[in-house]
């Protein structure tokens, strides 16, 4: 991404792919004029990068804690004002251990189902009003785009029912299938707000929750996923892509 978008926010990066998301960021021709970065417990390359990027504000931010919400609101509100909030990448998330139809527990439906469906849909709801800030400054001609106001919700392609070929993952799957269906249904009540909201699949990603074996560096992965959420328009509008722009089936 040459340019991005003046004011971001993503959750979960002190490492994985909310790190990398920070560093490509950060990195573009044109930064962003406020980078919110979000994490549960900072880490040293999270630390490094503050120390040398003024842009880049840190926010201890425990994704389920939604009475903290208001003030993590207002933290961002004061910063960037009358400017409001252009994108949002709801990427923090889990895959609970207990994933097989043998050692499934109802936790760990309940844990995954909290944390990668009901906390992306309260946080996204909670900065709305930063949103509209946004959409309204860049005119109610302009399309929808990332540049202008845009909610990216991070799923994965194993919250398709249509490719579930190998079973398993129940947690998972289910609360990611979830985080697409309130994604599909935000972008149906926000149709005239000039919010964009979408759902991305990063790729099988050498993270820790991908594991070694994973098809792609989170450099490739967010590079590519960059150039994506770049080009997303009107069309992408409620829609469900791969990390290289492809659709994927519901
Ligand atoms: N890697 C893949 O192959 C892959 C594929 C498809 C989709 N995804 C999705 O991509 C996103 C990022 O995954 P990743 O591979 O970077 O995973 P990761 O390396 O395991 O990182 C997960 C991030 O989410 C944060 N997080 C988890 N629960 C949280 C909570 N309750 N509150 C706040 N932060 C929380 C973690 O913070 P802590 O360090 O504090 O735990 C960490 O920053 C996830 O939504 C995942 O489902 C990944």
């Amino acid at each position: 991404m040459k340019s991005s978008p003046s004011t971001v926010f993503i959750t979960g990066c002190n490492r994985g792919i909310g790190l990398e998301l920070v560093k490509q960021f950060l990195g573009s021709e044109k930064g962003p004029k406020h980078l919110f970065a979000t994490c549960r417990k900072v880490s040293d390359e999270l630390k490094e990068l503050e120390s040398k990027n003024k842009n880049l504000h840190i926010i201890i931010l425990e994704v389920t804690d939604y009475d903290s919400f208001p003030k993590v609101v207002k933290q961002v509100e004061e910063i960037v004002g009358e400017d409001g909030l252009n994108l949002l990448i709801n990427n923090a998330g889990m895959i609970p251990a207990d994933r097989d139809l043998k050692s499934v527990t109802p936790e760990a439906m309940r844990q995954a189902f909290e944390i990668n469906c009901v906390a992306p849909l309260m946080l996204s709801r909670a900065l709305l009003p930063l949103f509209d800030k946004a959409a309204a400054k860049a005119g109610n001609k302009t399309a929808r785009n990332a540049h202008r106001a845009a909610i990216v919700q991070m799923s994965t392609a194993v919250a398709s029912i249509a490719e579930n070929e190998f079973g398993s993952y129940y947690p998972y799957r289910a609360s990611k299938t979830a985080l697409n269906q309130c994604m599909k249904s935000m972008s149906i009540d926000l149709k005239d707000r000039g919010i964009l909201t979408m759902a991305i699949h990063p790729g099988w990603v050498q993270t820790d929750m991908g594991g070694p074996n994973a098809k792609i560096t989170t450099q490739t992965c967010v590079s590519e996923m960059l150039k994506t959420i770049d080009q997303l328009d009107d069309k992408d509008h409620g829609a469900f892509l791969r990390y290289n722009n492809t659709p994927i089936p519901w």
